[in-house]
């Protein structure tokens, strides 16, 4: 008898390019994948004929179908098909719900292994040449989510908001003003902020800012999930931060005296 498998693997963050080797090659030899709505439905191209290709999206709180009714899904295939694969957006340790589905397949008795994807806390403001650490600017960074599984803002940003870490934030946009009014009671008013909607993928969009504009610049360029959230003084080297400090040095140059 065939050992039956679950394999979660990391879709990576929007660009179908952005996956690994081993991930394509567990792709091909899938009997079902279950994907999330954040994994570029692109990477299905590399299942076999006959492989199952189901979609089990969570987005925005509203979900196609609830962790629970996945997990049942796991279970229920397992008993047909060999390798299952559950496709998550980035990487399925971070903020993928991972957890759960391992111990429900490990409780039905099926072999659990994981890729590492590229997460898109870290590919995101990468690929907009926002370095998360820089020598002389930071020394860490942090990666949180905005809300917490009850909707209230994570007690998380309250500390990060008092450090000198770069502060990632997922799932937050809902929450945009108030996260930045703890911020702002910090004394961050002036740090500068980027947003940066579908990261990674031909729908990206980035706005940036300081902690006290971000919320009006993200209405008015209609910013919305899914969205990274950077806070920190790494987010002056994106290109347009320092085309606008020169602009500025220039404009203030050219002053009549
Ligand atoms: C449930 S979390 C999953 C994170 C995922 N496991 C990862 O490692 O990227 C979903 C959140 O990730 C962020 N996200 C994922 N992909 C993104 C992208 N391409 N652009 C911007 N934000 C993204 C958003 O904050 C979104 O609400």
């Amino acid at each position: 008898m065939k050992l039956r498998k679950l394999v979660l693997i990391g879709a990576g963050p929007g660009d179908p390019e952005l996956i690994t080797i081993k991930a394509i090659r567990y792709l091909k030899q899938a009997d079902v994948i279950l994907y999330d709505a954040l994994a570029n439905e692109e990477l299905l191209n590399y299942a076999a004929q006959g492989c199952i290709t189901r979609f089990v999206g969570k987005r925005y709180g509203c979900h196609a179908l609830s962790q629970e009714e996945i997990n049942s899904l796991i279970v229920e295939y397992s008993r047909q098909y060999c390798t299952i694969v559950r496709l998550k957006g980035g990487d399925p340790f971070v903020f993928g719900r991972a957890q759960e589905e391992i111990e429900t397949a490990r409780a039905a008795g099926i072999k659990v292994e994981v890729i590492p994807g590229i997460s898109s806390a870290l590919a995101v403001p990468a690929t907009q040449l926002i370095p998360l650490t820089c020598r002389g600017i930071n020394e860490s960074f942090w990666i949180t989510t905005g809300t917490t599984k009850t909707g209230e803002i994570s007690i998380d940003i309250k500390w990060a908001a008092q450090s000198s870490a770069t502060v990632i934030i997922l799932m937050a946009m809902s929450k945009l003003e108030a996260i930045m009014e703890i911020f702002s009671s910090y004394g961050k008013e002036h740090t500068p902020v980027a947003i940066i909607q579908n990261g990674t993928t031909k729908d990206e969009k980035m706005i940036a800012g300081t902690v006290k504009d971000i919320f009006f610049r993200a209405s008015a360029a209609n910013i919305s999930n899914p969205a990274i959230i950077v806070v920190g003084e790494v987010v002056n080297l994106h290109p347009s931060m320092i085309t606008q400090a020169i602009a500025t040095q220039t404009q203030g140059q050219l002053q009549p005296r």
